[in-house]
């Protein structure tokens, strides 16, 4: 709808260039800014609803030093010519790759020049900082998945999609209604997300399944094998507690996939963390918080 904006203003009036397109997703298509190298600027392919145009403006207003550091936290928002907001600033993230090219066994080869278990952890603990600057300011990343993550070659981390977050600004709350299943906690799956206000223990459950995704070389914890009648999709095991890789595997009839690692191999403080990540206990009482993983 927006294919044809060349220019957009922001609200103080200054008139922006558009330049090439740096991405493109479901919401919206991501532009070069020709006069601000630093920032780009995120065009809807719709009209912007109030609630998501009033928790842009909340964002801004938030913004801190490690927000700043470990997202592409937006700066504002940017209107068309007849001043309706269509879009937003935020800095410009490049030299980096998705976090899924680095756990995928294919890519990370290609695109990551050193990739060893210190590389590994230190992306894990850098996307646990990440998850802790965001929960740190009252918000919560909701939409946890592979394409938000993005890492440079030195194991740093930044958040993008932002503008999906879930978001509380001065008692108000700017909800994130997407998710997708692989990430989802028990707790809310196959359930709507419309309406929904997330905890950053639900995001604590997506944190440890892309910190198991790393050191499992793209293996998702709950995709196993099932002893069981009937087909155990990973939604289906992650809202039953059938961690394959638990100790209580046997128990709920599952069992690793064939070639794959025992839990040990982490180490007994972070195998104890994904055991509590993935059980019913974290649901509960709470999931290993996002500084425990860093
Ligand atoms: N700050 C940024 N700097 C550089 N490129 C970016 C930035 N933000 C997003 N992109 C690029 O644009 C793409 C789309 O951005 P984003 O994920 O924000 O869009 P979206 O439409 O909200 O996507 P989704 O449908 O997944 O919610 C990203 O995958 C990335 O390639
Ligand atoms: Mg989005």
């Amino acid at each position: 709808m927006n294919a044809k904006v060349r220019e957009v203003f922001t609200l103080r009036g200054e008139a922006l260039k558009l330049g090439e397109i740096v991405g493109q997703g479901g919401e919206g298509a991501v532009y070069d800014l020709a006069a601000h190298k630093n920032h780009v600027a995120k065009i809807y392919h719709r009209p912007l609803e109030q609630q998501r145009i009033d928790k842009i403006r909340a964002m801004g207003k938030i913004k801190t030093d490690s927000l700043e550091k470990l997202t592409a936290w937006p700066t504002g928002l940017v209107c068309s010519k007849d001043s309706k907001p269509i879009g937003l600033i935020m800095p410009k993230i490049s030299g980096r790759k998705s976090i899924h090219h680095l756990y995928s066994p294919k890519s990370r080869r290609t695109d990551f020049q050193r990739v060893d278990w210190r590389f590994l952890t230190r992306v894990a603990a850098n996307t646990a900082r990440a998850f802790a600057a965001v929960h740190d300011n009252a918000c919560v990343i909701g939409d946890v998945n592979h394409g938000g993550v993005l890492v440079a070659q030195d194991a740093t981390v930044r958040l993008i999609d932002c503008d999906s977050f879930q978001v509380s600004y001065l008692g108000q709350q700017y909800l994130c209604e997407v998710g997708i299943e692989t990430f989802t906690p028990p707790d809310l799956q196959g359930r709507s997300f419309s309406g929904i206000v997330r905890t950053p223990n639900h995001d604590n459950f997506g944190l440890a399944v892309m910190v198991f995704l790393l050191l499992f070389t793209g293996k998702h914890p709950f995709a196993g094998r099932y002893a069981g009648t009937g087909d155990m999709p990973i939604s289906k095991a992650i809202e039953e507690y059938r961690f394959p890789y638990g100790a209580n595997a046997a128990a709920v009839e599952m069992a690793r996939p064939p070639s794959s690692p025992e839990l040990a191999i982490v180490g007994p403080r972070l195998a104890k963390m994904f055991e509590d990540a993935f059980s019913q206990r974290g649901t509960s009482a709470g999931r290993p918080v996002a500084r425990n993983w860093v």
